[in-house]
């Protein structure tokens, strides 16, 4: 039965998304009105692909968390369905925070999810309930809440814990929670259960020991190339280098499973966005066994100034393909982008110094690739691409080759509010070479640079008639180039 918030949320999204579609970016997921933020229950159901998102339909800024619903055949067309879920029963009042999905071998889809609950002395309980339904209508369990604070080790608060990341293997259900622990900081908590309604709690999966932060948020966990891997968002996360920077960070754990202790032995840590724009990600495993990783494309930060004149605040990243290549998480835009490549322009050996810009390279919904290297008779110290070219707005990518570093940059970009607008990574730049492949739809550019190693997101807000491209190097270097427009059309 659908509860009268529910049914007046459906109908709102109905009648306005109609008014601002053309608004819209092509291919990345909005709420199509509205505010969104973490992607939530990301899965397959019925051979096809769901995805679900915080959701406050009313406003541009977060308000009461609904749960948002789409789905897709190729992760690049996605179909817009009611709303899933309202805070409307007595456990979740105060929001449906972010949790996951799976199929239930009766044909079902499971949502889990966090319940929010104030109560009137001003405690605050988030427990973990479930919904299920047909892939368009959802029902709350009477179980709920299933995962409760009964349910937590010693010294777990109920106030931080949420987040269940639901999966299934062999041996049953599992799920991966995150709780604050006074004494570990963040933690990941596993829970078991063999019908995913009844569930028990197993053990700390890991915790941050006063590394990475203090709360960790929207864990996901799963197994990639011979590796264990777990992704979590985190607060208040210290600098460190250029690896990670101050406040939230999206940190990926490689290594080992403990299967006795339940406990995962960190290899490797490193930051899954080098960008300005990217929290919360989530991963489903599709049926040809690729491991697919979307995320909310905003920063906390940035996302509380707002953007005036779009009907909508928050975007997902393009969905991307991970891989562990020599130790490291890299990922690449899903495979099926590239069926949307139209009117292709590509130069070979072009020889860049003072800015430069090509013929057919421009727009704002694309997918580019840039092959840089040294030109034979000049070094360069540093290569620089800007795109949303108009007036004097741009947005900027650079690479200093010799340290190896590229530099994001939106300084320009029309954002008129004081939030982060730069940030500088690492990448594999060898002998001067490097490729970077650039995402962009209308007010985001995602930056995938080597084969994956480093991926970079931003989003930017200038008018779209800002479509301008250029080139420039200090010194000299020889340009690939080979530009898509990006079509949804068949
Ligand atoms: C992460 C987060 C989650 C929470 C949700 C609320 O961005 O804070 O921990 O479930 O957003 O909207």
């Amino acid at each position: 039965m659908e509860s009268e918030m529910l049914r007046k949320a459906r109908e709102y999204e109905q009648f306005n998304r109609e008014r601002v579609r053309d608004t819209l970016p092509v291919f990345h997921v909005t709420g199509g009105i509205g505010w969104i933020n973490d992607p939530n229950g990301f899965s397959l159901y019925k051979g096809e692909v769901h995805l679900f998102f915080q959701y406050y339909p009313y406003d541009v800024s977060w308000g009461p968390m609904h749960w948002g619903h789409v789905k897709t055949k190729d992760f690049i067309r996605w179909e817009y369905l009611p709303a899933a879920l309202a805070p409307d029963a007595e456990y979740d009042k105060d929001g449906c925070f972010s949790g996951s999905a799976v199929e239930l071998p009766d044909g079902e889809h499971l949502l889990l999810y966090t319940g929010v609950r104030k109560t009137d002395d001003g405690d605050e309980f988030q427990t973990q309930c479930i919904a299920v339904g047909d892939g368009n209508n959802y029902q709350k369990s009477p179980l709920n809440p299933v995962i409760d604070d009964s349910m937590l080790p010693a010294g777990g608060s109920h106030v931080d814990f949420r987040d269940p990341k639901i999966w299934r293997d062999e041996e049953g259900y599992h799920a991966a929670v995150a709780n604050l622990c006074t004494e570990e900081n963040g933690m990941i908590l596993l829970y078991d259960s063999e019908d995913a309604q009844h569930w028990r709690y197993i053990g700390v999966l890991a915790a941050g020991h006063g590394h990475y932060g203090t709360m960790w948020e929207c864990p996901d966990f799963f197994f990639l190339d011979g590796k264990a891997v777990l992704l979590h968002s985190a607060h208040e996360m210290l600098n460190d280098g250029l690896e990670f920077h101050p406040g939230d960070g999206i940190v990926c754990h490689i290594g080992r499973y403990d299967r006795e202790e339940h406990r995962l032995l960190d290899e490797q840590v490193q930051a899954v966005d080098y960008g300005l724009d990217f929290y919360a990600p989530q991963t489903v495993e599709t049926a040809d066994g690729r491991r697919i990783m979307i995320g909310w494309m905003q920063s906390w930060a940035s996302s509380r100034v707002g953007h005036p004149n779009l009907p909508f605040n928050g975007q997902m990243t393009v969905p991307r393909e991970l891989r562990i290549r020599n130790g490291r998480l890299c990922q690449w835009p899903v495979r099926e982008l590239e069926n949307c490549r139209r009117n292709g322009v590509s130069f070979h050996g072009v020889r860049v110094t003072q800015w430069k810009s090509l013929p057919g390279v421009s727009g704002r919904v694309l997918d580019m690739t840039l092959h840089i290297r040294p030109a034979e008779d000049e070094a360069y110290h540093c290569f620089r691409v800007r795109v949303a070219e108009g007036g004097d707005l741009y947005s900027e990518i650079s690479v200093r080759a010799q340290e190896g570093i590229v530099r994001m940059d939106r300084l320009n970009s029309g954002f008129p509010h004081d939030v982060v607008h730069v940030r500088e990574f690492p990448v594999p730049v060898q002998n001067g070479e490097l490729d970077l492949r650039i995402i962009m739809d209308k007010y985001s550019l995602e930056l995938f640079a080597g084969e994956g190693e480093c991926a970079a997101s931003m989003t930017l807000y200038t008018p779209l008639s800002a479509e301008g491209i250029r080139f420039s190097a200090d010194g000299a270097v020889l340009l690939d180039v080979e530009k898509y427009d990006i079509s949804v059309e068949d």
